[in-house]
C-alpha cells in the first residue's frame, strides 16, 4: 500500500483534517502527527519528526502544513534528503515531482488559494519524476547540503 507521512501546526488544523481524509480516500496509508486542536506548538518540531518518520521507510512522500507552508517547508529542507516544495497551483506541484523530485510536499492553512489545494496535491501525486537532466541538476542541488 501507498503511505504517506502528514504533519502540520495550530496554523493548518483543518487543512490538514482534509489533507488527511483526501489522502486515505485516494488510498494511502497515512501516518499522521499533526495536532488537531489549535494551541501552539512549533513548527520546526513538526518538520522534524515527519522526517524522521519518512527516513524510517515505505513512505512514498510526506505532506507538512503550518500557517503559511512556508516555516514547516524551510525547517523541511534543512534536513539532508529532503526536497520540500511550496507550491501554489496545481502546474507547480506536477512539476515539483517531474522535475524536482520533491519528497515533501507543503501546504498553508491561512493561505487563500485560487486553486483546491486538494487539487494541487492531486497534481504532485499523480506526476511522476522525468529523471534525465534533472537528475543531475537534483545531484547538484542535494551537494550544495551542508555548505
Ligand atoms: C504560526 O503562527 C505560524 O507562524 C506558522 O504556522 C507558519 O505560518 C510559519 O511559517
Amino acid at each position: 500500500m501507498s503511505k504517506a507521512v502528514v504533519a502540520n501546526d495550530h496554523g493548518a488544523v483543518s487543512l490538514a483534517a482534509e489533507v488527511v481524509r483526501h489522502l486515505e480516500k485516494r488510498g494511502f496509508e497515512v501516518t499522521y502527527l499533526g495536532i488537531d486542536h489549535e494551541e501552539s506548538i512549533d513548527y520546526p518540531d513538526k518538520a522534524e519528526e515527519a522526517v524522521m518518520e519518512y527516513r524510517k521507510g515505505g513512505y512514498d512522500f510526506g505532506v507538512l502544513l503550518c500557517g503559511t507552508g512556508i516555516g514547516i517547508s524551510i525547517s523541511a529542507n534543512k534536513m539532508k534528503g529532503i526536497r520540500c516544495a511550496l507550491p501554489e497551483t496545481k502546474y507547480a506541484a506536477t512539476m515539483a515531482k517531474e522535475h524536482n523530485n520533491a519528497n515533501f510536499i507543503a501546504f498553508g492553512g491561512r493561505i487563500e488559494y485560487s486553486e483546491n489545494p486538494l487539487d494541487i496535491l492531486d497534481g504532485y501525486i499523480d506526476a511522476t519524476f522525468q529523471g534525465g537532466r534533472h537528475e543531475r541538476r537534483i545531484e547538484k542541488m542535494m551537494a550544495l547540503e551542508g555548505k
